[in-house]
């Protein structure tokens, strides 16, 4: 039996398992999660033990984390891959993903979702259902690509940011580090680090 330990216990890790598991490379999921003892399951899946008790294993299991908060996510990747944990990458098999893409641990492709030629994807991404991520687009590590989200050609995200459901991007267009944009944003400019975007055309707000 091949196990894939999901740490975060939250709606995103059932996702994130229900892909693990469509990839027949692990036969189950076992959560960790700082809500046990008090919750032991997550949809169908147990919940095992906590951050700590993840951490404390000998026998590593191969890892993901499933923690939406972008930079808590990659973080926590990082404390476990320093541990000597292996942190898996999971692509559901009905994603279509390049032979020329290249994506990096801790990074889950969900059901639907395109990415295509010569596409960058960071560590510890998450490009959710049905998102578009076209040619020679370049995602630095703990960015999330909500569900429906489409980029054109040579758009570049920077690290930790989150681009809400629904979002378009022109191509050749630069978003900074910890950006937010707002669901259903069309996003014709450039932004820099640090802000929130809403709107067609996106306008900063924060
Ligand atoms: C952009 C967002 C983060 C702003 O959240 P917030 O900081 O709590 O901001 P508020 O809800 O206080 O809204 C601030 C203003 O922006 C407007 N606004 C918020 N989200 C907007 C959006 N997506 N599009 C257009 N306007 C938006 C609000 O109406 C409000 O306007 P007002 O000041 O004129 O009343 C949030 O609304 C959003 O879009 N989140 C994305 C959610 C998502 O895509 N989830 C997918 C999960 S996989």
């Amino acid at each position: 039996m091949t196990t894939l330990a999901i740490l975060g216990a939250s709606g995103h890790g059932k996702v994130v398992a229900d892909a693990a598991l469509a990839t027949g490379l692990w036969d189950k999921v076992a959560f960790y999660d700082d809500a046990w003892p008090a919750k032991t399951k997550n949809g169908s899946s147990d919940i095992v033990g906590s951050t700590a008790s993840l951490f404390s294993l000998t026998d590593k299991p191969a890892v993901i984390v499933a923690i939406g908060n972008n930079n808590v996510r990659l973080a926590k990747q990082q404390e476990l891959a320093a541990k000597g944990f292996a942190v898996a990458t999971v692509v559901h098999p009905a994603a279509t993903v390049s032979s020329s893409a290249v994506i990096e641990r801790g990074t889950v492709v969900m059901a639907g979702a395109v990415i295509n030629a010569d596409v960058k994807i960071g560590h510890a991404c998450i490009i959710n259902s049905n998102a578009v991520v076209e040619h020679d687009c370049k995602l630095a590590a703990a960015v999330h690509i909500s569900p429906g989200t489409c980029l054109a050609g040579g758009v570049e995200v920077g690290q930790g940011s989150w681009l809400g459901i629904g979002v378009s991007v022109i191509q050749l267009k630069s978003i900074g580090k910890n950006v937010m944009v707002g669901a259903g944003a069309v996003v014709v400019t450039d932004f820099p680090d640090n802000v929130t975007a809403v709107g067609v055309p996106a306008k900063i707000i924060k």
